[in-house]
């Protein structure tokens, strides 16, 4: 986690640097820090707390270098003293995101030396061993790859030297890290969204790769610290995509760009009047030839989402899915099947633990990998073979909706192509299915319409402590995201259950203090569903069901019915998700808690 921006111009960068953090603060927000140089001296400024915080702090600090930082905490508590950047001797300062795994070490060696650590974290031993290198002769570049040799872990840094105000430099293994290409300008930023204030020009820097800024020119140097030569590409985002308009949070926002973000990642398949599995990439139709199961590999919303491709994939493609949860696959032994298609599900393709479980699953044997992600460049989706992108947009509020939606989106198109190649889909059915996504954008701009209706049930909830989530089968893990969603932001404890696990323990919960939410829709299993709720009913709880029409079940005392648009077959859960997101999102109004920005979390997860 951790964001860190940096720039290196002819103007005043402290007003970049903090607009770049404000772009990254959904990857950590506990204390941030800049430092620029001028007059042959490091300014630092750092906070605890937000941005914000920083940018009245800096407001009279200029510089034309410099690099920034904010951060979520690993090593040492949020506090000002181990907030980046981190120094040395006044003379190096760095900013880093990720982690160094030996930095124990590296600190006895470095104290031995003589340097006093003035923080608890990890990333000071790195400014210390740059110190070391630059004051033997070593120039700011060959200082900083010397001490990167030094380091285990994942790391994207930062750095600049007091007396050498022309340069700046930004290195990368494990964590992201790219580089914005101005007008006699430089920069780099852990992601793009930071930068498009001042560039949309930008450089994906590899694995291992050292740049070196100036305002003239940049050099990058590989792993081996061979000077290369990368593509400068330009960015499809735009400013317009990462601004609140007329929205009051960034997750509102999301859930109302649902309708699009589905229409984009569905866009290829829905102009074309057959599923082909070159949406995949190329080797994916001989891929899919030789597999005989599925196992997906995610964490948090990305996990739900696999859940759920499971139902599909077993009832419509007949394929055995497995479904796990990434940090406890990467530490357990499996037996790997060559046959597998290993799916790696995430938003932000950097999640550390979903990383390393695919990484885990190929060292183990696994041949077939792809990966569902929203970022293109990032590292799950270079490092798997086959690839489908959601196309969501940038997703800045920190509990994930329309990521959500549209992995469900990709998944279901995973499940046609691999149903239609397996001989269980004939032409009527696809047709049938790529017309229902077709209609999908549409169905979910009904659902939102329910938004003001959820505002006002929202209320009910602003006083309770706990509330219990039912769903069965399909809808099971969708009724897991919406308990998810409102322990997230509201910090309601939230747990789901499958409506059918009620009697064997939580029914014990139920009074008139738990409100249970129920995800009903018009399938098979409404009338089992239906008799779940009475259960709940007969002991004084309070339900709030979210019931297709014509399910036949109406609002009436202590029952309280959104009515939802008719059934949508296997794209429900689809539907479904929409209004838990809202009554989210409006309970954690109610409540006034920092809707996008949640206690203790981050988005971007790049630390076990
Ligand atoms: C964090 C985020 C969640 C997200 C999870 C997995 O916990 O707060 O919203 O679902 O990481 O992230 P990924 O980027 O891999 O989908």
């Amino acid at each position: 986690m951790c964001g860190i921006v940096g720039a290196v111009a002819k103007r005043n960068v402290v007003p970049i640097l903090v607009q770049g953090l404000l772009r990254l603060e959904y990857r950590g927000y506990d204390s941030a820090g800049l430092v620029v140089v001028s007059d042959h001296k490091l300014h630092r400024v750092r906070s605890t707390g937000r941005v914000a915080e920083l940018a009245e702090k800096s407001a009279h600090t200029t510089g034309n270098i410099g690099i920034a930082h904010t951060r979520w905490a690993t090593h040492g508590v949020p506090s000002e003293r181990n907030a980046h950047p981190h120094m040395s001797c006044d003379l190096i300062a760095v900013v880093h995101n990720g982690i160094i795994e030996n930095y124990e070490e590296l600190r006895t060696q470095l104290t031995a030396q003589g340097y006093i650590f003035g923080s608890d974290t990890d990333t000071e031993v790195i400014a210390h061993l740059i110190h070391s290198y630059y004051t033997n002769g070593h120039d700011l570049l060959g200082s900083t790859q010397a001490a990167l040799a030094k380091l285990v872990g994942a790391y994207a840094i930062g750095v600049v030297a007091a007396d050498n105000p022309q340069k700046l430099i930004g290195a990368r293994k494990g964590s992201p890290l790219l580089l914005g290409v101005g007008e006699g300008e430089h920069f780099i930023a852990s992601d793009m969204s930071a930068l498009l204030q001042v560039t949309q020009k930008v450089v994906y820097l590899e694995e291992g790769d050292v740049v070196e800024l100036a305002l003239a020119d940049y050099r990058i140097f590989d792993a081996k610290g061979v000077e290369v030569k990368r593509p400068v590409n330009i960015s499809e985002l735009n400013n317009e995509s990462v601004e609140l308009g007329e929205y009051q949070h960034y997750m509102q926002k999301e859930i109302h760009e649902q309708p699009q973000a589905l229409a984009n990642t569905l866009e290829s398949v829905c102009n074309s009047q057959s599923l082909i599995p070159g949406i995949f990439g190329a080797e994916a139709a001989d891929a899919f030839d030789q597999i005989d199961s599925i196992l997906i590999l995610a964490c948090g919303t990305s996990h739900h989402a696999g859940m759920v491709a499971r139902y599909w994939l077993e009832e419509l493609a007949a394929i055995p899915c497995v479904v796990e949860i990434a940090s406890e696959y990467r530490y357990r032994t499996s037996v790997a099947n060559p046959r597998t298609l290993v799916v790696t599900i995430s938003q932000s393709g950097e999640t550390a633990d979903t990383l390393a479980a695919l990484n885990h699953a190929k060292a183990i044997g696994h041949l077939h990998t792809l990966a569902v992600c929203n970022v293109p460049e990032s590292a799950i989706i270079r490092q798997s073979k086959l690839r489908l992108l959601t196309r969501a947009g940038p997703e800045i509020g920190v509990a994930s909706t329309k990521a959500f939606t549209t992995q469900l989106a990709a998944l279901f198109l995973l499940t046609l192509v691999l149903a239609k190649q397996r001989g269980k889909l004939d032409m009527q059915q696809e047709q049938q299915h790529l017309h229902d996504l077709r209609h999908l954008p549409s169905a979910v701009m009904a659902v939102l319409k329910l938004e003001p209706e959820i505002a006002k049930l929202a209320k009910q909830f602003a006083d309770k402590h706990h509330a219990l989530f039912l769903g069965r089968g399909l809808h099971y893990p969708i009724a897991l995201e919406g308990a998810l969603k409102l322990k997230e932001i509201s910090y309601i404890h939230a747990e789901a259950y499958p409506a059918g696990e009620l009697k064997h323990g939580p029914l014990a919960l139920v009074d008139k203090d738990m409100p249970v939410v129920a995800v009903a829709p018009n399938d098979t299993l409404l009338e089992k569903l239906k008799s779940n709720l009475q259960e709940v009913r007969a002991r004084g709880g309070e339900l709030f069901v979210f019931a297709d029409a014509e399910t036949r079940i109406h609002s009436s005392e202590g029952v309280h019915v959104m009515q939802m648009p008719e059934h949508a077959g296997f794209l429900s859960p689809i539907l479904h998700t929409i209004p838990l997101q809202l009554l989210a999102y409006y309970v954690a109004l109610q409540k006034g808690t920092d809707v996008d920005k949640p206690r203790n979390l981050a988005k971007s997860v790049t630390v076990e």
